[in-house]
């Protein structure tokens, strides 16, 4: 049967509500313009353009040559475990045993994992938005109902302790968030985080999911701080992490949770049926990453914290955008809604996805919008790229917004 009307009728329901991931579907349609010749550049992906370590690289064609060919264990060899644990303990300040982390393929896994987990149709997801595009979709595979809690543009795009405890309910099962965030790049502080927590110890009932994939890219001096490093709710929260930011490590797929052993169990179970456990060589390599020397990390931290600062000086240049600046990840998301209903003569920009396509067919940027992220004001750029191609990237976007009227 070739794809039709029809057979598009015929997929199951659940996939037909699904949103296509918006990120993807950017780089897709400026792939499909360089292919035509134009000099695009592309700021839609959250992907490091720095290539993996060497000496994580060297673990990966050892583990070849010992012949880690076969299955590995459903929750991860026993090693890259202790490694994880290990981890969580030296840089994250929580004691989980090997016997609380499941290894899989990717960050993203670990959280569909997780939600597939713990929630029942009805349960209510809460989401502190802005938010990563695929929480709202993982909570919807899952028949879960996303309570979106947006974080003012004032308070650096946090959501505080009190929006927190009003927005719970009966029917809340989770809350779940990223620090440092995608699309804002904002941190949620020691103390940000300790009032959450405290909001948390009162309902026991309620996990929260915490998503801390962009740990080591933080520029702030007090660093990185994990909720799950707070004894009275150590229990109830899921910490998820992996090597794809940190590391440079997106192709290898690998993220991992630390979490009560009944939920790292009941993950073991569902991956058990669904995937096996994840790459046998990509588990090795990531032994070597998290026991290895950090200073690669840390020069790539350094270089995206540069671009940073390049790229927010030249955005405040753009008049009506406003710019926050980011305090970790490689993204900068400023607010673009000042150019809401103008146009360039042929087009009108009604909203975030009209301002990206609209920038793309335009200037050759692509970017993504903000409706995917919960913050439709919002435009996502990614920092991942020369100096020179933001640079370029930012002209471009000032010259094509001076046509709007
Ligand atoms: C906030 C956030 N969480 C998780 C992921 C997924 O990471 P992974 O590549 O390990 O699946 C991403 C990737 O873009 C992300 O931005």
């Amino acid at each position: 049967m070739s794809a039709s009307v029809e057979t598009a009728s015929l997929l199951a329901d659940r996939i037909v509500a699904l949103e296509e991931s918006s990120t993807l579907a950017m780089t897709k349609k400026a792939r499909e313009l360089a292919a035509q010749g134009h000099k695009v550049i592309s700021l839609s992906v959250g992907e490091p353009d720095f290539k993996t370590p060497k000496h994580i690289c060297e673990a990966a064609k050892q583990a070849i040559d010992e012949g880690y060919h076969g299955y590995s264990p459903v929750a991860g060899y026993a090693d890259l475990r202790k490694a994880i644990a290990d981890k969580f303990k030296r840089e994250n300040k929580i004691d989980w045993k090997p016997e609380n982390i499941v290894v899989s393929t990717g960050a993203k896994h670990s959280l569909a994992n997780v939600i597939q987990v713990l929630v029942n149709p009805g349960d209510e997801v809460i989401i502190l938005a802005p938010y990563w595009v695929s929480y709202s979709e993982m909570v919807k595979l899952a028949e879960g109902k996303s309570v979106i809690l947006n974080g003012a543009f004032e308070n650096d795009f946090k959501v505080t302790a009190r929006q927190l405890e009003e927005a719970i309910t009966d029917r809340t099962k989770i809350i779940m968030y990223a620090s440092p965030n995608n699309p804002t790049g904002s941190v949620y502080s020691e103390e940000e985080l300790r009032a959450i927590g405290a909001v948390v110890a009162k309902h026991e009932n309620v996990f929260v999911l915490a998503d801390e994939i962009y740990e080591h890219i933080n520029f702030t001096d007090k660093g990185h701080f994990s909720i799950g490093s707070i004894p009275e709710i150590k229990d109830r929260v899921i910490t998820v992490n992996g090597v794809a930011k940190g590391f440079a490590m997106t192709g290898w797929r690998i993220g991992y949770i630390g979490a009560a052993k009944w939920i790292a169990d009941g993950v073991e179970k569902l991956q058990g049926q669904v995937t096996s456990g994840t790459g046998s060589i990509s588990q090795r390599a990531t032994i070597a990453a998290l026991n290895g020397p950090m200073e690669p990390t840390y020069e790539m931290s350094k270089a995206y914290q540069r671009r940073r600062d390049l790229v927010v000086k030249l955005l405040k240049e753009i008049p009506g955008f406003k710019v926050n600046v980011p305090e970790g990840a490689f993204y900068a998301f400023p607010d673009i809604s000042y150019y809401y209903g103008k146009s360039d003569g042929e087009t009108t920009i009604n909203n975030s996805d009209d301002f990206a396509l609209w920038l793309l067919n335009k200037a050759y940027v692509a970017t993504v919008a903000g409706s995917g992220f919960g913050a439709p004001y919002g435009l996502r750029i990614s920092t991942a790229a020369s100096d020179e191609a933001l640079a370029e990237a930012v002209q471009r976007i000032k010259d094509a917004v001076a046509t709007l009227k």
